[in-house]
């Protein structure tokens, strides 16, 4: 299939389920495309070009470096880096999408094919007129930032005896951070999402299944991947719904806000995540704390391994 907007392929159609495999190579896509971007990344710094912010490099366009890949084989691997990196992350202009070039608040106008259906914090999500595909445009926010992860801090005796071992609050992401967030979703077997590029000004745009959304108020925590480990609040807190730790490829990850507004049933009656919060897990922070470093542990082998060890009956 064509997407409609874009011409490129597709695989997302309405709200109809893709057949078997699919989202594993959706999956594959994802991985490919943080791929290709580390590896532009680690090409930029040994050149000496800033990586973070990353907007610069995100909207990076190919012929910047036409002159400079022949000086040395750093900046012939920056080049290659760059357009290899292009090929997972095309260019999208707005207009393709019906919406005006130019304009300040080019969403707020509106597009005559696609009718919104949601604004979050981070994202303006709409309806497809075509299928009913889902598509959000992610905005970028003050200094070269989009979308959203968490930083952590570290607590310290004077925050009381009650107090968590660390403190996880919500900040503005980089783009790496939202490529991050997509990949998540599907590896939680969350609703199938492609990412199809980024418009030239720096909305990345992202197209997902339709799915059914829930009544705001249900009480999702029972319903949640079992994969999503609860910590313990002595460990961490976040004034977020839900923070969970999950292992993807064995790396951790901090995850929360998959409340009933980011969680939708798909065709088959499947409750899917659509959006989250997520972060790397801080385990350089984590592993300060020995209790928490021997649950992080042991919940990484069998993530049901609960806060204390079990006792051996000749311990008792
Ligand atoms: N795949 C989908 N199927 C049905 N509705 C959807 C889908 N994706 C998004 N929506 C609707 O659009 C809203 C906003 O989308 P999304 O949560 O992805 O954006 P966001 O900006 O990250 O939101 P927030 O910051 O509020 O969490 C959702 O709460 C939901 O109502
Ligand atoms: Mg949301």
């Amino acid at each position: 299939m064509q997407d409609p907007f874009t011409g490129q392929a597709t695989v997302l159609y309405g709200g109809r389920q893709p057949g078997p495999g699919v989202q594993a190579s959706l999956q594959h896509d994802h991985q490919r495309r943080l791929e290709a971007f580390t590896r532009f990344r680690t090409a930029a710094q040994k050149v000496g070009i800033g990586t973070d912010p990353d907007d610069d490099l995100f909207l990076w366009e190919d012929d910047q470096l036409s002159l400079l890949a022949g000086a040395d084989a750093l900046w012939a691997e920056l080049a290659a880096a760059a357009a290899a990196f292009r090929t997972t992350l095309p260019l999208v202009p707005l207009e393709w999408f019906g919406f005006p070039a130019d304009h300040e608040d080019p969403m707020g106008e509106g597009s005559p094919r696609l009718h919104r259906i949601g604004s979050g914090v981070e994202a303006s999500a709409f309806q497809s007129v075509h299928d009913g595909s889902i598509y959000k445009f992610y905005l970028p926010r003050e200094e070269g930032r989009i979308g959203g992860t968490f930083a952590f801090v570290a607590t310290c005796s004077a925050d009381g005896l009650d107090r968590p071992a660390l403190h996880a609050e919500a900040c503005l992401g980089s783009y790496q951070d939202l490529l991050e967030k997509l990949a998540l979703i599907l590896a939680l077997d969350g609703m199938p999402t492609e990412v199809l590029g980024v418009t030239p000004e720096g909305v990345v745009v992202a197209k997902q299944l339709l799915g059914e959304r829930l009544p705001e108020s249900t009480d999702v925590s029972s319903l949640l991947p079992t994969v999503l480990i609860p910590i313990p609040a002595r460990f961490l807190r976040a004034h977020r719904d839900h923070p969970r730790l999950v292992f993807v490829a064995g790396k951790p990850w901090f995850i929360a806000d998959t409340h009933a507004k980011n969680l939708v049933r798909d065709s088959e009656g499947q409750l899917r995540v659509i959006d989250l919060l997520a972060s790397a897990f801080p385990t350089s922070l984590a592993d300060a704390d020995p209790l928490m470093r021997d649950w992080l542990n042991r919940v990484s082998i069998d993530p049901k391994a609960g806060l204390l060890h079990e006792a051996n009956d000749d311990e008792l």
